[in-house]
């Protein structure tokens, strides 16, 4: 069976203010009833083929994760707590350990963002059925999206030559191009944005890790080996983790190893990652318009408008974002969404 490591531990700053420091995307309904975090858990309720699901995020958040999962009725394997956030080479290091230690070293892990949204149908199945096969032959195994537009927000993958499983070989693997570079990719063809879910061996993981990023490799062993383990819980010791580099995986391995495969797939995916991608999702009215929660609008056109709380009121507008949460409102163009984690870094320092 495949063991579904959920990596919940990011800060989701772009989607500012529903997405807040103490409450982050993953933990949010962002659209629908359900939380992305809880919606990651329904896609692997299939006893049939994932163990119990292990979850590393920061300690800050070890009762969210315990009660959104209780909401779901979602077992999980374990809960890894970081003290400190040291990014994802880290953190899947330190899981990557932990799954040695209480599974076999050929034991095939899944790696899933918390803060996805999927359509689990049977494409989806697919490609997780021809990624295990493919993990297990040695690979390390990207889940490949074709690409809409040049974004910059993600990584790409150039497709090379055909593996027996269904999968292909990994020619380049390019995290968060220029925008230049993007739509010389897009151009050239054959390139995939990394959906940010990767399949593998426990024991492939932890030696490409060892390989390219000796450093977090050494930091997250020494954290499990001290680690103090109360319930679900896996505290990693403080001291050891926080010596470990503060780098993603995608630049700390997958920019560098030469094991990589990408299975080509066709489920509808969605980062949801900033302000226009949740526009791109939603259903809109006839002047393309997203109205969610409470609020109207009125010669409106190409805006996404969102409230929790307080009645918003739109007119004459194009292409804006008006998000209000129960203690915060942001206004902005839709077009410059990316921009969103910036404008949080210069409140939080103003504060
Ligand atoms: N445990 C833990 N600790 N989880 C983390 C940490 C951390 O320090 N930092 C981020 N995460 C989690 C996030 O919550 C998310 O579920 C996942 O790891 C990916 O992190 P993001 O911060 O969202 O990465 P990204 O979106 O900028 O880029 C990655 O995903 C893209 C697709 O969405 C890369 O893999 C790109 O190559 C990829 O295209
Ligand atoms: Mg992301």
């Amino acid at each position: 069976k495949i063991i579904p490591v959920i990596m919940a531990g990011g800060k989701g700053t772009r989607l500012w203010p529903l997405s807040r420091s103490s409450s982050p995307k993953q933990f949010i309904q962002v659209v629908g009833e359900k939380t992305l975090f809880q919606k990651t858990l329904e896609r692997l309720a299939n006893a049939a083929i994932y163990e119990a699901p292990v979850v590393i995020t920061n300690q800050d958040f070890r009762f969210t994760v315990a009660e959104q999962a209780r909401e779901v009725g979602a077992d999980l394997s374990a809960i890894i707590l970081e003290p400190v956030a040291r990014n994802t080479a880290a953190a899947i290091a330190a899981a990557a350990f932990h799954l040695r230690q209480t599974f076999d070293e050929d034991a095939i892990l899944q790696l899933l963002a918390s803060d996805h949204e999927i359509d689990a149908g049977p494409d989806w199945s697919d490609a997780v059925a021809t990624a295990r096969q493919t993990a297990a032959s040695g690979k390390i195994v990207t889940f490949g999206i074709k690409p809409s537009e040049p974004a910059t927000g993600y990584g790409y993958i150039e497709r090379g030559e055909p593996l027996a499983s269904g999968a292909y070989k990994v020619k380049r693997f390019v995290e968060k191009p220029e925008l230049a570079a993007a739509e010389a990719m897009l151009a050239t063809g054959g390139f995939f944005w990394n959906s940010g879910i990767f399949m593998c061996r426990v024991d492939l993981l932890l030696s490409e890790l060892e390989a390219f990023a000796p450093d977090v490799h050494e930091a997250a062993g020494a954290a499990i080996a001290s680690a103090a383990v109360d319930l679900d819980f896996v505290r990693l010791d403080e001291a050891s983790f926080q010596a470990s580099p503060d780098i993603s995986i995608d630049y700390a391995v997958m920019e560098k190893t030469q094991n990589a495969a990408v299975v080509t797939s066709s489920f509808a995916w969605s980062d949801l990652g900033s302000w226009d991608a949740v526009w791109k999702l939603c259903d809109k009215d006839d002047n393309a318009n997203v109205v969610i929660g409470h609020a109207t609008v009125m010669n409106t056109e190409n805006s996404l408008v969102l409230s929790r709380a307080s009645h918003i009121a739109v007119q004459g507008l194009k292409g804006v974002a008006v998000i209000a949460s129960e203690d915060a409102v942001y206004v902005g163009r839709l077009d410059e969404a990316q921009e969103v984690g910036k404008l949080v870094k210069h409140l939080t320092k103003s504060k």
